[in-house]
């Protein structure tokens, strides 16, 4: 079955002054009816860029290269505006990253949530009223009707996100687009926001496009995961193949510092280096100045191997990475010459 999003080979950039800025440069992503699809990568990698090329709202800055955004088919890139206008209403629900600014700081939360419903329906005020304390329970607000009567200020880190969430579900998108649900929240509040919104999207049989940094969140909650790096998606599948046999050296490194943040003891790990410049990106892979196993061919543009039915890499050793044991305990030294023997 096609999946319900397939975002082909798409390319683009930011015209700015300083020159252009290189932001999408290989995305492939498929985003599954019913399921819940990862979006991970670094601060800075094009997560939020992808997701917000579905329902096109993109800053006016960016320009189109090349590929396809198709939602059922379809490609939205050729759309009209008035049908996009549509299309954002009922297709697409986004919960924005950062939820304190994103929030409307001159109206209620009870204000708010009523006019997401009744833009899309026709909902009468006290039928909204009831819906708004309805999804607020559902998002695990303790106390649905004073929270209604207060403003984005007067909210904590965790509430602001439930809320976020609420108000991109009180009328149920097609596409749930989560953006870093969990960041900037402290520990227990992760956990709970985690829990909530796995009750949350299996009650409501979601669609979830779900964007973290984190790989722990995406073990959480996603049954399928796209890993990006400076604008491509390195790798693509679903959660176990990507896990436990990951096809990218990017992947590898980066479940690498997951382990050891989460296993807490020894020394935590951090993929050495930064990522490269998005207004000079080098020739050929983008990861090649941080890989233990780059090689003279990685200066030129890696294929998108498919390694097994569904899971792709964008790698030149991806059939290699793929068929070595275990992501962790790469032996740096033996990788270090010619690529991964
Ligand atoms: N309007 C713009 N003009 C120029 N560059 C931009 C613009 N908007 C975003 N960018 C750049 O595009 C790149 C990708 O941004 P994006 O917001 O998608 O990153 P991200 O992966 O979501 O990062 P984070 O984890 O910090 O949210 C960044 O380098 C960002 O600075
Ligand atoms: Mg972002």
């Amino acid at each position: 079955m096609a999946a319900l999003v397939e975002i082909q080979n798409l390319e683009g950039y930011f015209d700015t002054i300083g020159g252009d800025v290189r932001a999408i440069n290989s995305v492939n992503v498929a985003i599954e009816e019913g399921k819940v699809t990862g979006l991970v990568g670094e601060t800075g990698s094009g997560k939020t860029m992808t997701a917000l090329n579905i329902p096109r709202l993109m800053p006016e800055n960016f320009r189109y290269v090349s590929g396809r955004v198709l939602f059922r088919g379809e490609d939205v890139l050729s759309w009209s505006e008035d049908r996009m206008e549509l299309f954002r209403g009922d297709g697409v629900g986004i919960a924005f990253q950062d939820p304190k600014a994103a929030l409307n700081p001159v109206f209620t939360v009870g204000e708010q949530l009523g006019r997401a419903l009744r833009t899309h329906t026709d909902a009468t005020k006290d039928e909204a009223r009831q819906a708004a304390l309805q999804i607020l329970e559902r998002v695990r607000i303790t106390d649905p009707s004073r929270t209604i009567r207060q403003y984005a200020h007067e909210l904590s880190g965790g509430m602001a996100q439930r809320v976020m969430v609420a108000l991109a579900v009180i009328h149920p998108p097609t596409l749930l687009i989560l953006d870093e649900p969990t960041t900037g929240l402290d520990v227990t509040v992760q956990a709970e926001i985690i829990s909530m919104l796995r009750d949350l999207v299996e009650s409501m049989g979601l669609t979830v496009l779900l964007i973290t940094h984190d790989l722990g969140v995406v073990g959480e909650l996603c049954d399928n995961v796209a890993v990006m790096y400076a604008g491509r998606t390195m790798e693509f599948g679903d959660i176990s193949q990507v896990f436990e046999k990951p096809a990218n050296p990017y992947t590898r490194e980066l479940l690498r510092s997951t382990e050891s943040v989460e296993g807490g003891v020894g020394d935590l790990y951090s993929i050495p280096g930064a990522p490269p410049d998005l207004r000079n990106l080098p020739q050929g892979c983008f990861f090649q100045d941080r890989c233990p196993s780059a090689a003279d061919v990685c200066r030129t543009v890696p294929p998108v191997v498919e390694v097994e039915p569904g899971h792709v890499s964008m790698c030149h050793f991806a059939e290699r990475y793929h068929s070595m044991p275990g992501p962790l305990h790469i032996s740096k030294g033996a990788e270090a010459e010619g690529g991964p023997e």
